[in-house]
This record gives structure tokens, sequence and C-alpha cells, in this order.
């Protein structure tokens, strides 16, 4: 018997092609898993899936996707579901984070947009992959962020979109317990992405913009995709089985120390 922890099921991550969704497709495609990657870098996603499937166990196929459409979002869901078969597992990965602005400085259409991607986003990914998970039992993880729950400075937009995500995931965690589906949050500190890379660029020193936000973890360096991915992979799974509407905290002890 195959020791694979995700052998044969299907995972589809948003916003798979780079950084926190790329590292959970990978560790779930080392498990066995089929992989649905969507994002609306098609060529990236492209890229990952391919460099994905050659290193196996798993496959992956990428689907070319802005999540902020809803039509196109369950497009894509139900292709991925009808050439897997299944879902067992929605990653609500796809995400923005503008530069810092002051409320005065934001746009009710800037909130309106972000909120789009951001969250309408997760709960649509819900809404559409519900009647496959249903068949499956399955679960969805949402990537907030701990800004959901410490805010951030001229991030107002950013924080709020963030913290929808997590009012939605205890809400769907009741409704849906019920029916044996899971749902859970993730809430990253400082992950090493092309978002966080492409965030420090916006500053006068990025260097030591990155040096800064590492030592902010107690381990002196930010995260890992892959170790967000192992989180994702043990909520996909029985290991988590008494688990339903958490927000974990994948900080690295950022909060820590009064
Ligand atoms: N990097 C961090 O430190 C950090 C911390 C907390 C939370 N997060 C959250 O994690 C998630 C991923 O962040 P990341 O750092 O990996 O970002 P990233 O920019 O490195 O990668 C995001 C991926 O999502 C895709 N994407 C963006 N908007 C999309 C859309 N509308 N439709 C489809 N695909 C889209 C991009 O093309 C890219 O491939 C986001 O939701 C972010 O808010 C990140």
């Amino acid at each position: 018997m195959s020791d694979m922890r995700f052998q044969d099921r299907v995972v589809i991550v948003t916003g798979g092609a780079k950084g926190i969704g790329a590292g959970c497709a990978a560790v779930f495609c080392r498990e066995g898993a089929k992989v649905g990657i969507l994002d609306r870098n098609l060529d990236a996603a492209r890229q990952t899936a391919d460099r994905l499937t050659q290193v196996g166990p798993g496959a992956a196929i990428a689907v070319g996707c802005d999540v902020s459409r809803h039509a196109e979002l369950r497009q894509a869901i139900d292709q991925i579901a009808g050439e897997f078969d299944r879902i067992d597992c929605l990653i609500n990965n796809a995400g923005v984070h503008p530069p810092a602005t002051s409320i005065d400085d934001t746009s009710v259409e800037m909130v309106e947009d972000l909120l789009r991607v951001n969250f309408l986003s997760t709960f649509c990914g819900a809404k559409y992959a519900l009647p496959h998970l249903r068949k499956t039992r399955g679960t969805i993880i949402n990537i907030s962020s701990m800004t959901a729950v410490l805010g951030q400075d001229q991030s107002s937009a950013y924080a709020s979109t963030k913290a929808a995500q997590v009012g939605l995931t205890k809400a769907l965690a009741v409704e849906l317990g019920r029916e044996g589906i899971r749902v859970n949050a993730i809430l990253p500190s400082n992950i090493d992405t092309p978002l966080m890379r492409e965030w420090a660029a916006t500053l006068d020193d990025p260097e030591s913009a990155l040096e800064r936000v590492a030592r902010l973890q107690v381990f002196g360096r930010m995260g890992t995709p892959e170790e967000i991915g192992t989180i994702a992979l043990f909520l996909a799974t029985d290991d988590s089985s008494f688990l339903t509407g958490q927000a974990i905290e994948a900080e690295g002890g950022s909060s820590l120390d009064y």
C-alpha cells in the first residue's frame, strides 16, 4: 500500500503558479495528488504544472483564470472536476497586496476591486467547488493573513479582505460541518514569495526591508511557500479530522514577545 498522503486525490490551488500557491501545489504533488493550478498568469501556471508533473509522482494541469471574475472561476473549477473526475480540496490562495496606502488615499473603488480579488474569489470558489466537495467530503482551505488579526499600517483595505476570509471560514465551517466538509484558514506572517519581493521593491531600500521583515519571526527568517504547503496538506487530510473553522497562525513566532 502506498504511503503517499494524497494519492489519486484532487486539489485545486488558485494562484498556484507562483509563491505560496506554487508551494502548496508542490507539496501535494509530492504526495501523489492531481493538482489543478488556476492562475491569471497562464504561462507561469503552465511552467509550474510542467515542472511538478516532471518531478511527480502526482501530476498538475494549468487553467487560465482570473478569480475575481466569478463566471470564469466557476468554469475553471468545473473544468478541473471534469478532467480529474473529483475534487477533494480547494485552496483559495490567489490574492494581491497593494502598496502601502493611507485610508485617505484609498478610493472606494480600490476597496471594491480588492474585495473582488481577495475575498469574493474565496466565497465564490467555495460556492462553486461545493457540489464537487460534497461527493468526497472534501476540505476548503483559505489563505488569509496575520494582518486579519493584527492589522497592518497603511493597509486598511487589504487587512479587511483578509479578515473577511476568516469570518467566511468560520461561518462555512458551521454550515458545512454537518455534511463532513471541513473549512480552515491559514494566516501566514511573512513568506518569501514574488509578492513579498515586489512589495519590498516599492520601498527605498528593498534589501534592508527584507532583512527587517525576516527578523520579525523568532527564527530570524521568513517562511517558505512549502512550509505553508505542508500545513495545507495537514488540513486537507484526516490528520486534522477534528479541526474545522480554525484560523491557523503560521507566523513563525512573529506575534510573540510582549
Ligand atoms: N507572502 C506573504 O508574506 C503573505 C503573507 C500573508 C498572506 N499572504 C497571502 O497569500 C496569498 C498568496 O500570496 P503570495 O505571496 O504567494 O503572492 P504571489 O504574488 O507571490 O503569488 C500569487 C499568485 O496568484 C496569482 N493571482 C493573483 N491575482 C489573481 C487573480 N485575480 N486570479 C488568478 N490568479 C491570481 C498570481 O498570478 C500569482 O501566481 C495571497 O492571498 C496573500 O494575501 C501572503
